[in-house]
């Protein structure tokens, strides 16, 4: 989704933009532009398609773009199509912004505008913004034009601007992220930290209503009450290289390679080695809560959605507690019903997405014991919930998540074994286990690497993937099908294996493979097994994971047997690894693929 970045210090701005606009274009974008105050002028270039496109554009039309100030964007496209007028920033002879979010009162604003006979050039919602600040810089000085037209807004923004006449930024954030990062010799702004990890690791991070001035030396704030405010500031632990392609062709290809890591990461400084699980500092929850926990209410979407439900097994079995698992944009307007000792858990990569962060205000609203588990860190729903467990992914940059979704699940599961443990029961065993993850992963990346480049070179001109699971191995499919079609843009549809025979059996025949997982536990290995057959009568390809061997399959992946509770962190490997080869013998832009941003902040 769109990303902001700001700068204002000694530099030369466009550079510091340029880099800070290419390290947010993970996000997923499909405009790009830059405004710089110059002597006295304010430069803006902006265009449709890439920060590369931007750059070619800058020396193309030679333009002076020398200033220490400026501010910069990447924007995907939610009022009017992606071309280069609706590109941001928007701008005024003495004004220019940049916006991410949506103004929902927009044409209100417009019509108040027309009043002043002041027309909109632009389909969006963010021009009216540039043109009511500029209306009230008729009678007032920058700051306070600024306020008033903030002041006007409805809906979730963050908002950076630059004026022709002041030698500040000014910042605005209502449900959308913003940050301030400080350097010695330099203030800068960004939508997300990933983008100014490169020049600091002292951030400020804006808290709804607030509007912020910031100077190079200066950052004054002021809080939704209009009161100043200090915020602290937080240093933030990521190196520039863990957000770098350290030589893999993709980003996607690195995380997959670092998902044992980050596994090994978010579980072992939690627990010791005799397999004592420590959350207690992180899960300020009474144990008695835990002890009488009734219902575990767990929201997320896409891929965080499918961890969620990974983990239902593994927490019903554990917590003996009813375990809902809702997607986000479906929970936050239906009408749940909620126990007394209900534990209610967000599940989110990037802390932003606005379903989850959403559905999250809903249950703090309701009363729950609110708990996120979040991986982009002092993120918005790391922040809202009353606690946070963190996954220690590291960044996570290709759009296709894959490494956040295995530490993700080895939260879950730790706390499925931690509230386990409350309520008496021994999990040393799995905890051990759970221990022994990263390894097992690691040597199944090496592993099953190769084969799955050759099925995806045998499969990669189909049009049409079934994946099929059951029990914990369902939504190890879902989240197969999921992987392809994002980044191959083929159709893949996931599905329960004794569920085909009820409707997407009539899909099958000798032009629709299906990628069957299923590890030998019984009786779901039979049963599965049988479905297969029932695929093979109609002439339908199969390939099957597993660790044991079978007749049936066109095509096996073998993996090593295992604890079949543990096997989704395993068996998701090879599917992420078969749709990355896909997508790769296809041509297609792997870690920003159309249409998709990393960090979802829209309905
Ligand atoms: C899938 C994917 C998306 C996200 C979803 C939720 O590869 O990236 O489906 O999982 O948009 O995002 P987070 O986890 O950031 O809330």
């Amino acid at each position: 989704m769109c990303g902001i970045v700001g700068y204002i210090g000694q530099e030369n701005a466009i550079n510091i933009l340029l880099n800070g606009l290419s390290a947010l274009e993970y996000r997923g974008y499909d405009s790009a532009g830059v405004s710089i105050k110059t002597d006295k002028k304010i430069e803006t270039v902006k265009t449709k398609g890439k920060i590369m496109d931007l750059a070619s554009l800058i020396i193309e039309k030679k333009i002076n773009l020398n200033g220490h100030i400026g501010i910069g964007h990447t924007r995907w496209a939610t009022h009017g199509i992606p071309n280069t007028i609706n590109a941001h920033p928007h701008f005024t002879d003495n004004v220019s912004i940049v916006h991410n979010g949506i103004i929902e009162n927009y044409r209100v604003i417009e019509n108040e505008l027309k009043e002043n006979s002041i027309t909109k050039t632009t389909e969006t919602d963010t021009e009216t913004i540039v043109l009511l600040i500029d209306m009230f810089l008729k009678d007032m000085i920058p700051q306070k034009a600024f306020k008033k037209a903030v002041g006007k807004l409805k809906g979730s923004f963050a908002i950076a601007a630059i004026f022709k006449d002041t030698d500040t930024i000014m910042l605005a954030r209502n449900e959308s992220p913003l940050v301030v990062g400080i350097s010695d010799d330099a203030v800068y702004t960004a939508s997300d930290i990933s983008a100014l990890i490169e020049y600091t690791n002292k951030f400020i991070f804006l808290e709804d209503g607030d509007i912020a001035e910031i100077t190079q030396n200066e950052i004054k704030i002021i809080d939704k009450n209009d009161k100043n405010i200090e915020r602290g500031i937080k240093i933030i632990e990521w190196s520039k290289e863990s957000a770098q392609k350290g030589g893999y062709k993709h980003f996607m290809i690195k995380e997959i390679a670092e998902e044992s890591e980050s596994v090994k990461n978010t579980i072992q400084s939690r627990i010791d080695t005799n397999g004592n699980i420590y959350l207690k500092e992180e899960l300020e929850i009474d144990e008695d809560f835990l002890n009488n926990i009734d219902r575990i209410t767990i929201v997320a979407c896409g891929t965080s959605y499918y961890a969620g439900l990974t983990a239902k097994a593994v927490l019903e079995k554990y917590t003996n507690t009813i375990v809902n698992v809702e997607i986000g944009s479906e929970f936050r307007y239906s009408s749940p019903i909620f126990s007394k000792n209900n534990l209610f858990i967000a599940i989110s990569q990037s802390g932003e997405t606005a379903d989850t962060k959403e559905s999250l205000r809903f249950a703090k609203q309701s009363g729950l014991n609110t708990l996120s588990i979040v991986n982009v860190k002092e993120s918005e729903i790391a922040r809202m919930a009353d606690n946070c467990i963190y996954t220690l992914a590291g960044p996570e940059i290709s759009v296709a998540s894959t490494k956040a979704f295995a530490s993700q699940l080895s939260v879950l599961y730790m706390l499925a074994f931690h509230i386990g443990n409350i309520k008496g029961k021994d999990v040393k065993k799995e905890v051990q286990y759970l221990l022994e993850i990263p390894h097992i992963m690691q040597n199944t990346f090496k592993q099953t690497k190769k084969t799955t480049q050759l099925l995806a070179k045998k499969y990669h001109k189909y049009k049409n993937f079934l994946y099929l699971g059951r029990g914990i191995m369902y939504p190890i499919a879902l989240e197969g099908a999921l992987k392809l079609k994002e980044i191959s843009y083929i159709h893949a549809e996931g599905y329960p294996a004794g569920e085909m025979k009820h409707g997407p059996i009539a899909l099958i025949d000798e032009n629709t493979p299906t990628v069957i997982v299923s590890p030998n536990k019984e009786p779901f290995y039979s049963k599965t097994i049988s479905n297969a057959e029932e695929i093979k009568a109609r002439n339908g390809k199969i390939i099957l994971l597993s660790d044991k061997e079978s007749q049936i399959a066109d095509d096996i992946l073998n993996l090593k047997s295992m604890d079949y509770l543990f096997s989704p962190f395993v068996y998701v490997i090879p599917l992420q690894l078969l749709a990355y080869y896909i997508a790769l013998y296809l041509g297609h832009d792997i870690d920003q693929p159309r249409n998709l941003a990393k960090s979802v902040t829209v309905e």
